[in-house]
């Protein structure tokens, strides 16, 4: 798939943007802050609604504005989809696909996607828990929106439970009716628990050889990469391995058991202690753990290889014509040294439409500059094509209104 065109309004630092887009590879230069990556977080936003820089939707409308619109066309093999998105600050967002009555948010994911490398990567190898969880429930639910659902149930069970947790501390309430309220929340939280955990598992074995793959090709090195999915739900004194086979009914049973295993410490701290919320995905390195162990270099082609393992892993899900996302490469090339560069700008030129952002445009390798490719330089609040490979149509007139 790929996007042919952007349209936005009041969006970062910029008032109003309407840009066309081709096939292949489009470089975005420009100096620092110019707003290049706010046009390609954009894109990705309106595959994932939401950003890979913030955790709400605020920043990204226009300082002294009071909504923004994203209108995308993604063009899928000979079908296209225009999705319009109004950002509204401390209100729902309205989204529209293709101009028809508003639908709901999540309706709206699936129709494109995007894999996004960025130097904020090195946090999943070296960042908390939360980052990693993170990665794994996005892209889930980029190829299962279904899973939006499962997410924020769990979400809403998790606040009530803590919530009942900490007031059960301070309250003379009655242990008898805490326990029944309490065993309706374990209840619904092992429900939603059990979805998001089953879809984590799924994807991991899916992911740990694609993964792996990616850092061969990257690095050539000796070493292979491992990914295990670390449960807080599992009796310490069982191996964690077996989760494998656990159905997502077998899931929900592990949970129930894991409340009534650590009940007396949860009342104490008054918090949930178990479940996918304190859950974790270690990577290792050959015999070692990545995280406080990888060096700097190991750890970049750590990162970039659960990126690039995820375009497989979407690919592998969805190999019709037309389905492989889009990709983003934000910032990622002058961070590498020339052999990473080289190799990975020859991965990704596999990808139908490639999205790069460089300050510079010797930060673009060898590999990119010498194929055909589009320049848009940006400057504060607006950008300039400057050429268009040859034989590409221009976007046909009339179509962005
Ligand atoms: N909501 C907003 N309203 C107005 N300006 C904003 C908003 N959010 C961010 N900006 C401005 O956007 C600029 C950053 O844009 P962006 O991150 O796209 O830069 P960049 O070109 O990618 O830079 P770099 O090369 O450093 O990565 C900053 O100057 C910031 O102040
Ligand atoms: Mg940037």
């Amino acid at each position: 798939m790929f996007v042919d065109h952007l349209s936005l309004l009041d969006f970062r630092t910029y008032a109003s943007l309407d840009l066309p887009l081709v096939r292949g590879l489009t470089v975005f230069v420009g100096p620092n802050g110019v707003g290049k990556t706010n046009v390609v977080e954009a894109i990705d936003w309106a595959a994932n609604l939401s950003s890979h820089r913030v955790a709400s939707d605020t920043p990204l409308i226009k300082t002294g504005a009071e909504r923004a619109i994203v209108r995308i066309r993604v063009r899928r093999a000979t079908h296209h989809t225009v999705l319009e998105f109004e950002l509204n600050d401390g209100r729902a967002n309205r989204v529209q696909i293709n101009r028809a009555a508003p639908v709901r948010a999540r309706e709206a994911m699936g129709v494109l996607h995007t894999v996004v490398f960025s130097p904020e990567d090195l946090t999943l190898v070296k960042g908390d828990p939360g980052h990693r969880r993170k990665f794994l429930d996005d892209l889930a639910t980029s190829m299962r929106p279904v899973l939006v659902a499962a997410r924020s149930d769990y979400d809403r069970a998790l606040k009530q439970r803590n919530a009942l947790l900490k007031s059960a501390r301070y309250s003379r309430q009655n242990a008898q009716s805490h326990q029944a309220t309490l065993a309706v929340w374990n209840e619904q939280l092992a429900r939603a628990g059990a979805a998001v955990m089953g879809a984590r598992l799924q994807l991991l074995k899916a992911l740990e050889p694609e993964v792996d793959r990616a850092y061969q090709q990257l690095t050539d090195g000796p070493k292979h990469v491992g990914l295990r999915y670390e449960c807080s739900s599992v009796d310490p004194a069982v191996d964690s391995a077996a989760l494998e086979h656990f159905s997502v009914g077998d899931l929900y049973e592990l949970m129930l058991q894991a409340f009534d295993r650590v009940q007396r410490q949860e009342q104490e701290r008054g918090i949930t202690l178990v479940g996918p919320h304190r859950d974790d995905m270690v990577i290792s390195l050959g015999d070692t753990p990545a995280k406080g162990y990888a060096s700097h270099g190991e750890t970049w082609s750590t990162a970039l290889a659960l990126r690039l393992g995820s375009w497989y892993v979407h690919v592998a899900d969805d190999p019709n014509e037309g389905a492989a996302p889009v990709l983003i490469l934000d910032d990622v090339f002058a961070e590498l040294d020339a052999r990473r560069r080289q190799k990975l700008a020859q991965l990704v030129q596999r990808a139908e439409q490639v999205l790069v952002t460089a300050a510079v445009d010797e930060d673009l390798p060898r590999a990119l500059r010498e194929n055909p490719h589009r320049v848009v330089r940006v400057s504060p609040g607006r950008v300039d094509v400057q050429d268009a490979p040859a034989g590409e149509a221009p976007p046909d007139r009339g179509e962005h209104d």
